[in-house]
């Protein structure tokens, strides 16, 4: 099968959360099970700004029309190990700070989904599946099952949150698209236009990257308003769970890291030293660290932690946070390291090599989501023998196991309400194990046990292609 992948995001270019892992590491995985994979992406002016640009060829120029203009287009091509990277260069829309937080935001992906297509007409390449992901490229869904630039092409669509529609005021339409009031009704939801919308509306397959989330987007409290028009849809709906790319992630090569271990956890606790000691916290390995790597937004569960971590905070533990987002969550760390000083250490922003020495060194990681489509974390943190405390929703739900300390199964710590009481006992819960030798080998031996590499879920995507 040949393929390719359109999103707004992808590792190593440039990266905002999990979407930019998964464009970054899946079409890998499918070359390994024998399909020809091209990514298209925006050239953001970070990527302008990288060593990549200077590895990249221009390959073509054109108009791309966005309803009733042309849009100057340029597409730069790079290829890397087995996988080809279209860069569509527009410096209106995307010679920007950051990726995402334009007021044309819907503007700019409006254009970037068209130029999609036209792409797709002047390519020689021949296309079996366009396989868009999440409302920056919904527009190309239905721009592109509306024309078929290649006959016989079928369109795959990926949700990894369906949080974020992409909205339009409805009189954009003409604006952004070239298309008879006959295809109206197809982009617009509730008044509006919604991109999210209509790529569930004229996808030929609608995937999502967790089984349980694919169950749960049918009801309204994850549909977000949208559980109505993926009921039409539900027989082509599909959960496929997300793989962590294990090379990338691998504590026994990772340069971050100031130990580096397979399977010991002598070494491991060395990173954990070393980090007290960096950090200023007490210097003890019996001590359990608690991390957090998260996005500070209240899908990850932070009014969870707010509410009984001071609590927790009164027993003998540390906790290790990073990250960035919504001032009042940044303003609650700020205070826990101000009242629990040499126990606590926050640092607000992102740094990969910091958050591969957080997820190293800490005992346990703490991700209570209210709402989580698959989750990286978790994953990542598995791999790196640090137990995940999670709540049992969407992809933390089918990749956490919970402990069971009568036969030893799981490798990880769970809960089910989204009730702040329920996390606080399962993290006293993982603390009075903490010094039980039996089962904190167990759940090592069961962590290392797990599989989360991309194998499986790229056999899946390839049987439904
Ligand atoms: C989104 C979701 C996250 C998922 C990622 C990749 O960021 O919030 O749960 O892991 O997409 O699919």
């Amino acid at each position: 099968k040949h393929v390719l992948f359109a999103a707004s995001e992808c590792t190593p270019f440039i990266k905002s959360g999990g979407l930019a892992d998964v464009i970054g590491s899946l079409p890998q995985a499918l070359v390994k099970e024998g399909a020809e994979v091209s990514v298209i992406l925006p050239l953001y002016k970070g990527i302008i700004h990288s060593d990549y640009r200077r590895d990249m060829e221009e390959v073509m120029i054109y108009n791309t029309p966005v309803g009733w203009r042309n849009q100057y287009t340029r597409i730069l091509k790079y290829t890397d190990r087995r996988v080809t990277y279209y860069f569509v260069d527009n410096e209106y829309y995307f010679n920007r700070d950051g990726l995402y937080g334009y007021i044309d935001d819907g503007e700019r992906f409006a254009y970037f989904s068209n130029a999609i297509i036209e792409f797709m007409y002047r390519t020689d390449e021949n296309y079996d599946v366009l396989h868009c992901h999440d409302w920056q490229t919904g527009a190309a869904v239905a721009i592109g099952s509306i024309k078929r630039p290649h006959p016989g092409m079928k369109i795959v669509y990926t949700i990894h949150n369906i949080q974020y529609q992409g909205w339009m005021d409805h009189s954009a339409f003409g604006d952004m698209f070239n298309f008879g009031m006959e295809h109206f009704a197809g982009f617009e939801w509730q008044g509006m236009l919604n991109m999210m919308k209509t790529a569930i509306h004229h996808a030929d397959v609608i995937t999502t990257v967790s089984e349980t989330y694919a169950e749960e987007i049918l009801t309204p409290f994850f549909g977000e308003g949208l559980e109505t028009v993926l009921e039409y849809r539900r027989h082509d709906l599909h959960g496929i769970i997300n793989g962590l790319d294990v090379t990338e992630y691998n504590p026994l090569k990772d340069d971050a890291l100031d130990y580096r271990y397979r399977s010991s956890c002598k070494t491991k606790l060395k990173n954990k030293t070393a980090l007290q000691s960096a950090l200023g916290l007490e210097v003890d390995e019996a001590i359990p660290m608690y991390g957090i790597v998260t996005r500070l937004v209240s899908q990850k569960g932070l009014d969870l932690i707010t509410h009984v971590m001071h609590e927790f905070l009164m027993e003998d533990v540390q906790l290790v946070v990073l990250g960035s987002g919504e001032q009042q969550y940044e303003d609650y760390f700020k205070s826990l390291v101000h009242n629990f000083p040499g126990k606590v250490h926050a640092t607000i922003g992102f740094s990969e090599s910091y958050a591969r020495k957080i997820y190293a060194s800490s005992d346990f990681f703490i991700m209570p989501s209210l709402f989580e489509p698959c989750g990286l974390g978790q994953l990542i943190a598995i791999r790196y023998l640090t137990v995940p405390i999670v709540r049992e929703t969407g992809g933390l739900k089918d990749t956490v196991v919970p402990y069971n300390e009568f036969n030893h199964v799981g490798n990880g710590f769970s809960f089910e309400s989204y009730n702040a009481h329920e996390l606080l006992d399962a993290m006293r819960y993982s603390r009075s194990i903490y010094h039980d030798k039996a089962h904190m080998d167990a759940l090592f031996n069961n962590m290392m046990q797990s599989d989360y590499s991309w194998a499986k879920s790229a056999e899946r995507y390839m049987s439904l292609y």
